[in-house]
């Protein structure tokens, strides 16, 4: 009786969505926040906050192309799923068994549902008026409440910020704490607790977060810095002075990103070769979604001359209720996670081949791997390509 409740108790909890705001025209997509804030819209465009949509980010159309065929739930009703984090502005937040009537019967076309999927103001995806317009955060909520379930909308036309002293003439200013001090609090609304369709959570980054070090925005938004926040002329004639961060959110998807991220060690004991991969970063790395990828290329040498090449991989696979290979979101398990522990390191250990006098070993970092890979059928060639980490080798003996 007593596990009845709990499970209704997160059943309602989950259920729960921040109650959609209507965007006012003027603050509707980061074209109305330009004159004032254009530096900050150009470094938010190149982030892939800006490509969080079924139209702008393959990988994520492909992703929910897959989960609505294998489950044969409307596209519509596991694209409004989705928004939960990767559209939060969306004026429709749950669908249900009518939805699926409705489309099944070819009846979709002018719905509410559908209206909300095509408006201008979630085109953007995570954009100014998600992470500026949050007045309330329900951190103490149940874990699983993540993205709108997780937050409450100020009115439109207030926008939170880090600063307590702001004044602007095109919106409202309201100080919030998770803008300045606690901003870790602001990101994992979304980045936790990733889940499928099972609810196999696949990726938790805030349980893996060792806190103490350095918070998200220090690496992902860059150190505080002297610039301005508006280049309007506020002060005296001048645009005002501020510390700032920089938007760019660079993460997985920026090459020079990974350059260095991790580090590598080789020793050989007797007739096995030791690869050590460290991280000094505060969350696991690869991390963030699943089916990500490092792999460690092996050339082993003698006299300049090569032996053998060899890759050893780290990366997770996932399995379906059926058993078979499949996508994070519609994993029940996954196999063994080899990825590199938050400010730890993970050792792999293979035959130093015979007769080499000399090993290098490089590591790269792929978005998808290839099982992924091929499911989904991706073209783009950013899936596929390599990106450099770091690079080491020792003589043999
Ligand atoms: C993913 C969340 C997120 C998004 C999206 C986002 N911001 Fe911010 N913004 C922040 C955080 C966090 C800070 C505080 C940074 C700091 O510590 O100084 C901030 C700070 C600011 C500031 C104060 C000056 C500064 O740089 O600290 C302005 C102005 C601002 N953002 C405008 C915008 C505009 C305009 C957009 C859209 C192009 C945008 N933001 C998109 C999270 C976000
Ligand atoms: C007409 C100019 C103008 C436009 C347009 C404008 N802002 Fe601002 N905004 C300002 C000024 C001025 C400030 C205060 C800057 C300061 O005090 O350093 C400001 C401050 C902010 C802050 C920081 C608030 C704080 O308390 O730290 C945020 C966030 C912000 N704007 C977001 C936006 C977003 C999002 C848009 C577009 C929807 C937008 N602004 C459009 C002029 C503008
Ligand atoms: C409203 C939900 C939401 C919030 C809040 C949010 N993010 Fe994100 N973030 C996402 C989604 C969704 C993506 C994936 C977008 C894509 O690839 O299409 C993402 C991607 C990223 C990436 C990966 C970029 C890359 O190139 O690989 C980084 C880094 C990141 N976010 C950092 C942050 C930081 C730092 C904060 C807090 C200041 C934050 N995010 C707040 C939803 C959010
Ligand atoms: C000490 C620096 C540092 C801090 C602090 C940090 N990260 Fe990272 N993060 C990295 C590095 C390095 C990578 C790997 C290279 C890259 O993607 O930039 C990474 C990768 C990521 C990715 C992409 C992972 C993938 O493979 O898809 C996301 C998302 C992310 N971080 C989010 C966060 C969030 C959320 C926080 C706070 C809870 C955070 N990071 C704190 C350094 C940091
Ligand atoms: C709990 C919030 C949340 C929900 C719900 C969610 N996502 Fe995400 N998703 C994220 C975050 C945060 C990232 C960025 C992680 C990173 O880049 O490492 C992301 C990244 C992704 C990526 C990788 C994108 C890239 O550019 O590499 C795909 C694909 C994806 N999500 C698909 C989906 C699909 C499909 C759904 C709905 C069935 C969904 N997500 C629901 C939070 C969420």
């Amino acid at each position: 009786m007593k596990k009845l409740l709990i499970n209704a108790a997160i059943l309602i909890s989950t259920l729960f969505a921040a109650e959609p705001v209507e965007v006012d025209d003027r603050f509707s997509d980061s074209t109305k926040c330009k004159s004032c804030h254009l530096h900050i819209v150009k470094e938010w465009e190149q982030s892939w906050h800006a490509k969080s949509h079924y139209e702008n980010n393959e990988y994520f159309r492909a992703t929910t192309d897959y989960v609505s065929r294998k489950t044969r739930k409307s596209l519509s009703g596991v694209q409004v799923e989705c928004a939960t984090c990767h559209n939060p502005r969306i004026s429709v937040t749950s669908t249900g068994i009518d939805h699926e009537i409705i489309v099944s019967m070819g009846l979709g076309k002018n719905s509410e549902v559908k209206k909300a999927l095509e408006n201008d103001v979630i085109s953007e995806g995570i954009n100014c008026i998600v992470c500026h317009n949050i007045g309330v955060i329900y951190s103490d909520k149940d874990e699983t409440a993540r993205g709108i379930n997780r937050v409450e909308w100020t009115k439109s036309g207030t926008m939170v910020g880090p600063f307590d002293d702001a004044r602007s003439p095109y919106h409202k200013v309201e100080h919030r704490e998770y803008m300045d001090k606690d901003p870790n609090k602001l990101c994992l609304v979304c980045h936790a607790n990733d889940r499928s369709v099972s609810d196999f959570v696949f990726i938790n980054m805030e349980k893996e977060y060792i806190n103490g070090g350095k918070l998200c925005v220090d690496c992902h938004m860059g150190s505080k810095k002297q610039g301005i926040a508006s280049n309007l002329r506020i002060d005296n004639g001048k645009p005002k002075e501020r510390e700032v961060r920089a938007h760019t959110f660079s993460g997985a998807h920026t090459d020079t990103m990974w350059e260095g991220a991790l580090d590598l060690r080789l020793e050989q004991k007797k007739k096995e070769l030791f690869v050590s991969i460290l991280n000094s970063n505060p969350h696991n790395i690869p991390s963030g979604f699943g089916s990500r990828e490092i792999i460690a290329e092996l050339v082993f040498k003698k006299s300049d001359e090569v032996l053998e090449t060899k890759a050893l991989s780290l990366t997770t696979y996932y399995k379906d209720k059926r058993g078979k290979a499949t996508i994070p979101h519609l994993a029940v398990s996954s196999s063994d996670d080899l990825s590199v522990p938050a400010n730890g390191k993970r050792v792999l250990k293979t035959p130093a081949q015979r007769g080499a006098d000399r090993v290098e070993v490089t590591l790269y970092y792929r978005l998808v791997n290839d099982e992924v890979h091929s499911l989904l059928d991706l073209t783009e060639p950013i899936w596929s390509q390599k990106f450099f980490i770091t690079s080491k080798s020792i003589s043999l003996r």
